[in-house]
């Protein structure tokens, strides 16, 4: 690493990481994708239990109904899907073998933990394909929707218990994606107890990160009206006809207004609520 302005190539491979989200012609192969699941496996997990499983998907009529739900078309354009899931089913099953007490698919504690589990387990193989050159990039929507959600019981035949959490897509990169800018250390860390930013400490902070992300509108840019509906649901009348205003005013919606009132939008998003937590219980966790 003489020369490197990382002290080494873990610590490289981890800065330069970017979601690739176009993948080249060159196959994965098993022996390749075999190495990087059983990295995967080493992971932590609370108690050892690793209370997760994960699915291979290499057809590409399985990957073809995954777009659908996820609308991505580049689901189908890498060469594996990886699908991490919570399985509770294979811990029940190990009870009931070995005649234990069980009880985890009632406790919110088992679920939080293994819902990390799944997680650590899914990056883990994450940074096995950036130490190997593969690139991959995570899907979350397909889950968090519950039309979607309900629809990967029957397409992956999920017993009780298991529970897809996030699909991986990984294949060797078309182009090396830029680094994404990130938040600095100065509002991401914290020294012993959590500092509260100011406002300004928070202006920059973001101005540094989405530097030109802006998105410049025209006054009568119908998106301005559907952020103030949106406003106005979550917020009050008075607070959406200040937002609108204040758009109309400098000409762009700003990063957040973006994200909170056209992509995830903050009026529709607690509304699912309901149906993804009786799906939960469907699909086997009983505590929700
Ligand atoms: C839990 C999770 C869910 C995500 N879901 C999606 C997704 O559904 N579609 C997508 O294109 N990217 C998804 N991403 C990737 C993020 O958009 C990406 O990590 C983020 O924009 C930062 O870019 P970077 O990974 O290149 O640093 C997801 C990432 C995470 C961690």
């Amino acid at each position: 690493m003489k020369d490197s302005k990382y002290p080494n190539e873990t610590i490289r491979i981890l800065n330069e990481r970017a979601s690739v989200r176009r993948f080249s012609d060159r196959p994965v192969t098993d022996e390749t994708l075999n190495e990087i699941l059983e990295s995967g496996l080493h992971a932590a997990s609370g108690g050892n239990l690793q209370p997760f499983s994960i699915i291979k998907i290499r057809d590409k009529g399985v990957m073809e109904e995954l777009v659908k739900l996820g609308n991505q078309a580049f689901i189908k354009t890498a060469p594996v899907n990886l699908l991490f899931c919570i399985d509770f089913y294979r811990l029940r099953r190990i009870a009931e073998i070995e005649k234990a007490p069980f009880s985890a698919t009632d406790s919110f504690a088992h679920f939080f933990i293994a819902f990390e589990d799944t997680m650590i387990a899914a990056q883990t193989v994450s940074t096995a394909c950036d130490s190997l050159g593969i690139g991959s990039v995570y899907i979350g929507t397909i889950f968090t929707d519950p039309d979607s959600l309900a629809s990967c019981r029957d397409l992956f035949e999920l017993p009780d218990g298991v529970l897809p959490v996030v699909l991986l897509s990984l294949g060797y990169p078309e182009v090396k994606p830029p680094v994404r800018k990130k938040y600095g250390k100065d509002i991401m860390v914290h020294d012993e107890k959590y500092h509260i930013p100011s406002d300004d400490e928070l202006i920059q902070a973001v101005a540094e990160k989405y530097e030109e992300q802006r998105l410049e509108v025209s006054e009568d840019d119908e998106r301005i009206d559907i952020i103030g509906e949106v406003c106005e649901e979550v917020e009050g009348r008075e607070f959406a006809e200040e937002v609108v205003q204040e758009i109309r005013k400098r000409g762009y919606i700003s990063t957040f207004q973006y994200r909170f009132g056209l992509h995830y939008r903050a009026d529709q998003m607690p509304k699912k609520n309901k149906e993804l937590i009786k799906l939960i219980r469907e699909y086997g966790f009983r505590v929700f």
